[in-house]
């Protein structure tokens, strides 16, 4: 197939070679300024309270290198694990870069992240910095003896009128700190670059490393998928504490030379339309749940803003309904193309590109230089059949497929079987060869498009005083497609009311995240277990769903 679009297409566009160096922060900053669009806005950053700042593509060079040498005379060396612990300030954008410049490989953790979800993720890297920021200090301080690798703190916003850093805690103001000459590091292909952690149904949240030859992918699914061209101003809606918000919302941008715009601000739908209005955003990648809540403030109100703008549209995290398809039609004028891919891919699987007749409700086919099917959970063997539902598989290698699970190859080669790589989703594909997504194989919870995993919310449940037994399921949900709901049993001498249900609510919230704080507490007796003590989630789901439990005395011994 030698028309087919292959991923080293990239290369020369990026001016590499198959053996050359390749440095993310590099392509994404210096190499702007080296192909004359040095003045060119990179990022409109959007505060609280409307605040607005502007950076050109200079800045971002001499910004990140500013990070890297920073990091790099307090000893922090390649290979390194850096974590970002930032809201989406400009430091978060520009810091990642100045980590990969480095050649150190940067951490992203959600700023909503509690005690409990950073000590996992962190232990587990054996991270030596944090950067952070005066209202996540707290959080950091009070995990910081338990992560006996993490040698540095760095606080952004510090000043002479704050109270004075602890020891490990250091200073840093990115302006001043500016660098025009540092040397972004040689790194190769298979040198490692940016680590996410997502969550499993079991066991703790597991660390999906990339390499920095996935800027191959994310460079290509951008132009082609996301569309974008030098005079677009593009939005991406995501956090970098997720996958999207770094391989959609830094990486792939920046190597195009994109105008970024960036809104660090909580969610209302007039804000939103006011700020694409306002900056004139043409392309617009985000969520079938940010989707769901913009629809249900009306396509009227859209249409009181001037997003004549905005020409391109794409989605990613959940099933985008056919409803929100047809909505945004209405609403916009435009299709949203769902694009689905997953934190291990690095970028884009199965896309809706542009030009292509979007079916609503599916979310597209392979893109182009990805060879992707549904097979057979058991065999592995491909589907043909149309219509039938199967398990997503692409088959590898390509540039932006996660290298390793960090500190867990024997998950990361179960993800294979019979030569191809297996997502852990079904779908099933049309005549045409449109995938249609059916469900994930396994019990995380997709709330908002952010995976939650049972096991952490169970563990942290059992953390609070007064449960003795814990179970926690996705209950389906208008807007987030799932909710996390809990199942509680109580230890004796604790009362299952109101007030008990809150401090479990504001325990979890504090301990994991907001996403991951249950909506709903059931309180039992005892929860439903396998005869070797286990407990039964299937059960709580179906009961949950209003389906047949089944017979519960089959349930094995697994
Ligand atoms: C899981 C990956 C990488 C994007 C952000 C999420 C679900 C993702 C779609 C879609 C239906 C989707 C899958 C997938 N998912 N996109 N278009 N339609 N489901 O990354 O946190 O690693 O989650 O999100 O279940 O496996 P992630």
């Amino acid at each position: 197939m030698s028309d087919k679009l292959h991923w080293d297409d990239a290369l020369a566009d990026l001016n590499l070679t198959q053996d050359g160096p390749i440095n993310i922060g590099y392509l994404c900053t210096d190499r702007n300024v080296e192909r004359g669009l040095g003045d060119k806005t990179a990022l409109i950053h959007q505060g609280h309270g409307g605040a607005l700042g502007k950076f050109s593509f200079i800045d971002l060079k001499e910004l990140s290198g500013g990070w890297a040498a920073f990091l790099e005379d307090r000893g922090v060396g390649s290979l390194d694990r850096v974590c970002l612990f930032l809201d989406r300030v400009p430091e978060l954008y520009i810091g990642f870069l100045g980590i990969l410049k480095l050649g150190a490989v940067v951490q992203p953790l959600f700023s909503a992240f509690g005690d409990e979800s950073l000590i996992s993720r962190m232990e587990d890297s054996g991270a030596v910095a944090i950067i952070t920021q005066r209202k996540h200090l707290g959080k950091v301080r009070k995990v910081r003896d338990r992560l006996p690798e993490l040698t540095m703190v760095v606080v952004i916003d510090q000043t002479d009128a704050h109270k004075p850093l602890r020891d490990g805690e250091v200073a840093f103001d990115m302006e001043t700190g500016r660098n025009a000459d540092f040397i972004p590091a040689a790194t190769g292909a298979e040198s490692p670059s940016v680590l996410h952690y997502t969550s499993g149904t079991t066991g703790k949240p597991k660390g999906a490393l990339h390499v920095h030859e996935s800027v191959l992918a994310q460079y290509l699914t951008t132009r082609d998928v996301l569309d974008l061209k030098p005079e677009d101003v593009y939005w991406c809606t995501a956090d970098p504490g997720w996958v999207t918000g770094t391989s959609y919302g830094i990486i792939g941008p920046w190597t195009l030379g994109a105008t970024q715009f960036v809104l660090d601000a909580g969610f209302s739908s007039a804000a939103w339309y006011q700020a694409m209005s306002d900056h004139k955003v043409s392309v617009w990648y985000t969520a079938p749940t940010a989707i769901r809540m913009l629809m249900k403030d009306g396509a009227e109100l859209v249409k009181e803003y001037d997003l004549s703008a905005l020409r391109h549209m794409c989605s990613v995290g959940e099933p985008l309904n056919a409803e929100g398809v047809l909505w945004g039609r209405e609403a916009f004028g435009l299709d949203f193309h769902d694009t689905f891919w997953q934190t291990e891919t690095g970028a884009m699987m199965i896309t809706n590109m542009p030009g292509m007749t979007v079916k609503p409700g599916s979310m597209g086919k392979p893109f182009p230089a990805v060879e992707a099917a549904v097979v057979d959970a058991d065999t592995g063997i491909r589907i043909d059949e149309p219509n039938t539902v199967g398990m997503i598989a692409v088959k590898p290698p390509w540039p932006s497929m996660m290298r390793t699970y960090w500190n867990n190859s024997a998950t990361y080669y179960g993800k294979f079987l019979n030569g191809w790589y297996i997502c852990g989703d079904r779908a099933s594909i049309d005549n045409d060869g449109y995938f249609w997504f059916s469900g994930r194989d396994d019990d995380v919870i997709n709330t908002g498009g952010h995976l939650v995993g049972p096991f952490e919310i169970e563990s942290a449940l059992l953390e609070h005083e007064a449960v003795a037994e814990s179970a926690a399921i996705g209950k389906p949900d208008p807007v987030n497609m799932e909710v996390v709901k809990a199942f509680v049993a109580l230890k004796p001498g604790f009362e299952p009311d109101d007030d008990m249900e809150l401090s479990i609510m504001n325990f979890i919230r504090k301990k994991l995240s907001p996403l991951a704080m249950p909506q709903e507490i059931e309180f039992m007796e005892k929860l439903p277990k396998t005869r070797s003590g286990k407990i039964v989630r299937r059960m709580l789901k179906a009961k949950e769903r209003g389906e047949e439990i089944g017979d519960t005395s089959t349930l094995d011994d697994d």
